[in-house]
């Protein structure tokens, strides 16, 4: 098989008509991350997982910034589209079907601009501290698509004004938005895990 694009683990699970996972890690992870995550969420799913292709220092990150929350909009943009190439790729190579991201941090701000700009390649998504990634975000067609945003009320690196921008840029393409603010910082809790899984099983599991 052919090489793919970025490093990655890919995990079959148990049941290959599941919905598939799309594991976004943030700053400073990498593939392994979000494994335990995504089993929890999806327990027979398949998992994706790359590794974001750009170092700031030693941390990988899936784009680059100018500053904390400041965004290289032109590299977000190039690595926005490079992971939806990779998501097709792996589709091919590993016979999944479109996946749903699950991201955290970095990793869910590069989610939401690949929906924004390639709404093709995602099935849904759970956003875990996620921000607005563009300025001015681009208007795509989302048709329904169900995303959960899961913000921390206490979060210092998230603006509430960022995730609602996010929110109003996500339903003004037409996607179905559920948000949760919860007592919680940056980091994630035991309630972002039983909610991402409450949601990943309303709308994608057996009985979704
Ligand atoms: C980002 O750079 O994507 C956000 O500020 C979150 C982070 O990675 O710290």
């Amino acid at each position: 098989m052919a090489a793919l694009s970025h490093v990655h683990r890919f995990e079959p699970g148990g049941d290959v008509v599941a919905t598939p996972l799309l594991l976004l890690h943030g700053t400073g992870g990498d593939e392994t991350d979000l494994l335990p995550l995504g089993r929890h969420v999806a327990p027979d799913a398949p998992l994706i997982s790359p590794r974001g292709a750009v170092l700031e220092g030693a941390m990988p990150r899936f784009f680059r910034r100018l500053g904390e929350g400041v965004f290289d909009e032109a590299d977000l943009r190039r690595r926005a589209n490079d992971l939806a190439d990779f998501v097709a790729q792996a589709r091919k190579a590993y016979g999944i079907a479109e996946p749903v991201a699950l991201g955290y941090s970095n990793g869910a701000n590069i989610a939401a601009a690949m929906m924004l700009l390639r709404p093709e390649t995602l099935k849904g998504a759970i956003l875990m501290r996620a921000m607005a990634p563009f300025v001015t975000p681009p208007k795509a067609e989302l048709g329904g698509v169900p995303v959960l945003i899961l913000s921390g009320l206490d979060d210092p690196i998230v603006p509430a004004s960022s995730v609602e921008r996010l929110v109003s840029s996500l339903e003004s393409s037409g996607a179905r938005v559920e948000r949760e603010a919860l007592i919680a910082s940056h980091g994630l809790t035991k309630t972002d895990l039983v909610r991402a899984r409450a949601f990943y099983d309303k709308h994608f599991g057996a009985r979704g």
